[in-house]
């Protein structure tokens, strides 16, 4: 008796080691995960191992609901069966078990789903059992929170073994694996929390940069869409120049602030309908000096982007651009894919002062200026990229205008030139 009683110690403790590797595995793998849906799969993989049981299903929280995440289930698997849960959500309340984990924060260790406790707030429903000719018995839900207790998901485990490695009996989780599900699904808790956190940060910093840019109302008539799409083609030419993701991040962002510098230019060149004069072309310049010196001091990287961008992204190919008149590879990688990417996006726009060109006439214009203009390098990538851009460009339309200004006016040639003006127009 007390031999049998060592041993079945000792079987405790070899297990509670088992266990405790694997969690501290899986709390360092879940630590480098950057994506919630690999978190999730990473998840259930390792709620499977550690509750040795048949299935395993995660939901996360949405809201007042818990949205199915996915699932795996063993025995299912070997009969071919796939789970199809996608778009289903459950509502965060009583009636169902995940339900009342997800609203009472605490685990449920559930002998046998067919036989609830009587008074159970709720329910199960049986009808994907039915569908599926499978019998669920034990389940172990557990919440998953993030440090502050918020649940942002649920985990749902069913049929536990008696056995190891997902053989024997279908039998009531074991409150230690109940135990040691708690800790990790609060690890990933933590890791997911974390994610979320630093998506939201990436898109509030989207959201703050592109409402910055609208409300400096350069944007005569707001066409609209001319944001989005420069900083998307400038992150395609620039990521297929050789940049990582982590630069193209960058790019993201510094692309939209490529013209802030139009800010101090007055609105009577700013938003003249017909051709500049050479005068009013020199004050049209000083944007790319007056962009560069409002955002050369910061230290973010994206506003010394930015900077660069907004310095550079009128400079040509051949040293015929301005401010400076840098030539080739003196000019910043930057300044070259943006200013492909914003005459690109100006050509096939409408401004004030000209009608949209027709998709042709633009990839011709392209294709000339090339090693003139453009560095060809990028005008290669550009139309070696073609069907991209063009995806970028159905997918971020300009809106109809709203006020009688954005309607392009005939041009006052002055020297009596014809549309489309040449790219040398004003100089
Ligand atoms: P934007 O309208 O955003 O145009 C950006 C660049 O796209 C231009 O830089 C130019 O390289 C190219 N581009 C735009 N429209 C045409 C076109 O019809 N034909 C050709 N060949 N190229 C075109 P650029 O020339 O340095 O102009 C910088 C900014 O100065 C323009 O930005 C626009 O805001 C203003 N601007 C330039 N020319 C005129 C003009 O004739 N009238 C008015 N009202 N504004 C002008
Ligand atoms: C727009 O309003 O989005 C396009 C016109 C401009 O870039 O000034
Ligand atoms: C800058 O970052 O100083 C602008 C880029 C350049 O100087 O070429
Ligand atoms: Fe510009």
């Amino acid at each position: 008796m007390a031999a049998k009683n060592k041993n079945l110690k000792n079987q405790d403790a070899e297990d509670s080691v088992d266990y405790l590797t694997l969690l501290v595995a899986s709390g360092l793998a879940l630590g480098e995960v950057a994506d919630t849906d690999e978190l999730l799969k990473m998840l259930a993989d390792t709620a499977m191992t550690m509750g040795n049981c048949e299935g395993c299903t995660v939901y996360e929280a949405d809201g007042d609901v818990l949205r199915f995440k996915l699932t795996l289930n063993r025995v299912l698997e070997a009969r071919g069966v796939k789970a199809s849960l996608k778009n289903y959500t459950l509502p965060i309340d009583l009636k169902t078990a995940a339900g009342f984990v997800a609203t009472s924060k605490k685990p449920l260790n559930i002998n046998d789903v067919y036989n609830l406790p009587a008074g159970s707030p709720f329910s199960f429903n049986p009808s994907i059992d039915v569908m599926n000719n499978y019998r669920s018995k034990s389940m172990l839900v557990i919440p998953m929170c993030d440090s502050k207790g918020t649940v942002l998901g649920v985990l749902q485990l069913i049929n536990h073994l008696s056995g190891e490695s997902f053989t024997g009996e279908v039998t009531p989780f074991p409150s230690r694996v109940e135990g040691y599900l708690k800790a990790l699904s609060s690890q990933c808790g933590v890791v997911l929390r974390n994610i979320k956190m630093a998506d939201e940060i990436k898109q509030s910093r989207i959201e703050t940069v592109k409402k910055f840019v609208k409300a400096s109302e350069y944007h005569d008539t707001d066409t609209g869409g001319h944001i989005e799409r420069m900083s998307r083609y400038s992150v395609l030419l620039y990521r297929e120049l050789g940049f990582d993701e982590a630069s193209c991040e960058v790019m993201r962002l510094a692309a939209m602030l490529h013209d802030v510098g139009k800010i101090s230019t007055p609105d009577a060149v700013l938003k003249k309908p017909g051709r500049l004069t050479p005068d009013e072309f020199e004050i049209m310049k000083l944007h790319t000096v007056k962009g560069y010196e409002v955002l050369r001091d910061a230290d973010s990287p994206f506003l010394q982007m930015g900077a660069t961008i907004a310095y550079t992204h009128h400079e040509k190919w051949d040293g015929s651009g301005y401010p400076r008149g840098l030539k080739g590879t003196d000019i910043p990688a930057e300044g070259r894919v943006v200013a492909l990417a914003d005459v690109f996006d100006a050509l096939c726009s409408r401004r004030v002062y000209k009608d949209a060109w027709p998709i042709d006439k633009v990839f011709d214009e392209i294709r000339n200026c090339s090693g003139s203009h453009f560095d060809p390098q990028i005008v290669e990538i550009f139309f070696d990229n073609l069907d991209e851009v063009l995806e970028i460009k159905t997918q971020f339309p300009a809106t109809q205008p709203t006020t009688e200004t954005s309607k392009p006016k005939p041009v006052e040639t002055a020297q009596g030139e014809e549309e489309p003006k040449e790219i040398k127009r004003a100089s």
